[in-house]
């Protein structure tokens, strides 16, 4: 089976209506898509991307209306980000309802859920009775896909078809935020479970500062394990001029923010000094380094604030210098 790739989203509707898994775009990433009540449809987005079970995917929804049926609660705020965000790269962690399977879930007491801010998978979503489990089309641990090519490139002999929504806008995955009760008081915070598509700054604006605590013991899911989104090629994260003196004789690839670097193959993600468009560029980047004759791909460190916070996190665990 080789998939085709197209944009006829009615085509994309009667294969999810059958429980097949079809990728579908978003404006972060391109996800994997099944209806995510029927757990045989959810599994097979699993064995697809060779994803653990113990990885819970994010439930996408078209309406606000949607989100009834999958959570029995709404935690304070939660309306508020919802209307400020949605649709958009925001997914809130929230109590779920007994409905949503345990597969989607990874066995968790909640869900996570997220309105995608892209024209055809809102018609889609839409025009379908169920919302979609989808996790980034990409093999489990790999840098997400952000082009229908890079969907077919690693996972087009294991799916029928690509719903192609052109190059991803956001080009980094939704940021996550849960909520979490203290003890057993009614008292609770907004925490950040991995930043993304949405500035932490934005959110804040809307429901005030988000809760801190000492690093995570466990991570709740493996989308914070500290190696993910990683390449195939050696990454290292840090000031480019050192690390190349440390890797003198191997032919190097960068990637870097406004300026370039005499390099075997540099990528520049934005000489404006744009943050959002060098998140937009990110993933196309270290792809097309792991995919070069490249030895080894350096990557200096961005502004720690808006996207360059997604960017730092993405490439701190793709890299090996952690
Ligand atoms: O932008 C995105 O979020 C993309 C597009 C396709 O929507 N999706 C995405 O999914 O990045 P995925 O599966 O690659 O990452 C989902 C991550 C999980 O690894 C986990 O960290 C977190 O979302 N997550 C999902 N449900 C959760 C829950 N109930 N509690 C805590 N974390 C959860
Ligand atoms: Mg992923």
């Amino acid at each position: 089976m080789i998939a085709r790739i197209g944009s006829d989203t009615r085509f994309a509707a009667e294969l999810l209506r059958k429980g097949e898994a079809v990728p579908i775009p978003t404006e972060t990433v391109y996800g994997l898509a099944a209806n995510a009540y029927d757990e045989s449809a959810v599994l097979k987005i699993f064995r697809i991307k060779e994803r653990p079970s113990f990885d819970p995917l994010i439930v996408h929804v078209g309406a606000k209306a949607d989100v009834g049926p999958l959570v029995h609660e709404l935690p304070p705020g939660a309306d508020r980000l919802m209307d400020e965000f949605w649709p958009g790269p925001l997914t809130l962690v929230l109590p779920k309802r007994t409905a949503v399977p345990d597969l989607v879930t990874s066995g968790l007491d909640t869900v996570g859920v997220r309105m995608p801010a892209h024209r055809m998978t809102l018609e889609l979503l839409r025009d379908l009775a169920f919302p979609l489990a989808a996790p980034s089309a990409n093999p489990f641990g790999y840098v997400s896909p952000t082009t229908a090519q890079h969907v077919a490139d690693q996972l087009g002999e294991r799916i029928p078809y690509i719903l192609d929504g052109g190059a991803c806008t956001v080009g980094v995955e939704s940021t996550i935020i849960g909520w979490e009760k203290h003890g057993t008081t009614l008292e609770g915070a907004w925490y950040l479970y991995r930043p993304g598509g949405v500035s932490v700054e934005a959110i804040e604006r809307v429901i005030g500062a988000l809760g801190t605590k000492a690093a995570q013991i466990r991570p709740i899911a493996p989308g914070m394990l500290e190696s993910h989104y990683a390449p195939r090629k050696p990454v290292y994260v840090g000031d480019i001029n050192g690390l190349m003196r440390a890797h003198i004789g191997l032919r190097i690839g960068s990637i870097s923010f406004r300026s370039p670097f005499p390099v075997h193959k540099g990528e520049v993600l934005s000489p404006s000094g744009d943050l959002g468009q060098a998140a937009h560029r990110l993933f196309a980047a270290l792809r097309s380094l792991d995919a070069s004759d490249c030895d080894v791909i350096l990557a200096e460190r961005f502004p720690e604030e808006g996207l360059g916070r997604a960017i730092n996190d993405r490439l701190r665990r793709a890299s090996v210098s952690r």
